[in-house]
């Protein structure tokens, strides 16, 4: 069969990543795949740093709008960031040429995904995005696939890996929330401006995506009240573990009897409970749901590998034809859900 021929537009932490994953396990992806995947082409904004990872057998551009449209490429994958500007132009590119895009960028989802989903099916084009959630935690598949037949009532979790790092950190080593937030940057788990991460916009970003899959409904970002942890001092957290309790920045989205209320803040949860316990950088989402009842995953939550794990994954789907609608379902049925208002918890 003819090669998956990729093109790359963004190689920082999870490009790189992915670059060196593609080339360690290229025998055990084509086996699974039943044909190649390779890289042909890459984008970055400067050309001579050196990202760890051998580039030379690839076409460079500069412009990775130009990257989406090139002849080579079959498939665009965009680790750039941002909602707007050029990683939206990379995937409106790839999608109105058909070609089947692949992102991490749970900013320009939660913004823009229900147009860009109406753009694929337009063009016959899929978009995956198992990394934009959870990082390393197969959270979309087991909402998009494995739990298609559940009626969910709530989800919720930990969806931000630097957050809970900052967290656990001065906790159990009582260190400031600065130094502890430049090491999470050090590790390339904060976003590129870690505002989003402490502030709650990116559990938000999260939340808005896992709402919209587990529900069947729209994504509306703005609808979710959203509190985040720059506030949270040494003394809260000593109070907390006084009381019996780990304070932690959880998204919620739950149906309730006046709509579907989706909330991010930071919670007391009692020590003993699961989630309480999931430290440092690991995510975990809960699902609640029928007939399946409730499960739990946990996982890796952000990091360059654990993250580009997750992008292998749609690359796998994308090798091996599988196409399915972005949300689970054609963007025109979604329905547009009553936002309830805030219940006190
Ligand atoms: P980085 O900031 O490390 O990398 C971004 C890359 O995009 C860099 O290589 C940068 O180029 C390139 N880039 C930025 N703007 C342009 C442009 N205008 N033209 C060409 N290239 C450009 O980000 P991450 O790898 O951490 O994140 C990438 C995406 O993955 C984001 O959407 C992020 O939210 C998401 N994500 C990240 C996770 C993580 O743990 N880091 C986990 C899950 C999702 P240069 O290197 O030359 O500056
Ligand atoms: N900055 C994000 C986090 C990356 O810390 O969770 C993973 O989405």
């Amino acid at each position: 069969a003819e090669p998956l021929r990729i093109g790359i537009a963004g190689l920082g932490t999870v490009g790189a990543s992915l670059v060196r994953l593609l080339a360690r396990n290229a025998d055990a992806l084509q086996a699974r795949c039943g044909r190649s995947l390779v890289v042909t082409a890459v984008s970055a904004r400067d050309r001579a740093r050196d990202r760890g990872v051998d580039l030379s057998g690839f076409e460079w551009f500069d412009d990775p709008v130009a990257l989406a449209r090139a002849q080579g490429v079959d498939c665009v994958v965009e680790l750039m960031g941002g909602s707007d500007g050029p990683a939206k132009a990379v995937v409106e590119a790839a999608l109105e040429t058909g070609r089947p895009v692949v992102t991490a960028n749970k900013a320009l989802l939660a913004h823009h995904g229900a147009a860009l989903a109406a753009l694929a099916e337009r063009n016959g084009a899929t978009i995956g995005f198992e990394a934009a959630v959870a990082g390393g935690i197969p959270i979309v598949k087991a909402l998009r696939e494995t739990l298609a037949g559940n009626a969910v009532h709530r989800i919720s979790g930990i969806l931000n890996g630097t957050c809970n790092y900052i967290l656990s950190r001065m906790e159990l080593e009582g260190l400031g929330f600065d130094e502890v937030l430049a090491d999470a940057q050090r590790l390339g788990y904060a976003e590129a401006d870690p505002t989003f991460d402490v502030g709650g916009f990116d559990t938000a970003h999260k939340l808005a995506i896992l709402t919209s899959l587990a529900f069947g409904t729209q994504i509306d970002a703005e609808a979710i009240h959203v509190e985040g942890i720059s506030a949270i001092t040494p003394l809260d957290l000593k109070m907390a573990d006084d009381l019996g309790y780990r304070i932690k920045l959880l998204g919620v989205a739950e149906r309730t009897a006046t709509g579907i209320e989706q909330r991010v803040h930071p919670t007391m949860t009692p020590k003993t409970w699961p989630i309480a316990q999931v430290m440092g950088v690991t995510n975990a989402v809960n699902v609640m749901a029928d007939p399946v009842g409730e499960l739990t995953l946990v996982g890796p939550g952000a990091g360059g590998d654990a993250t580009a794990s997750s992008v292998l994954a749609d690359l796998v789907d994308v090798a091996r034809g599988v196409a399915l609608h972005p949300f689970g379902q054609p963007v025109a049925s979604l329905e547009k859900a009553e936002r309830a208002p805030m219940q006190r918890h």
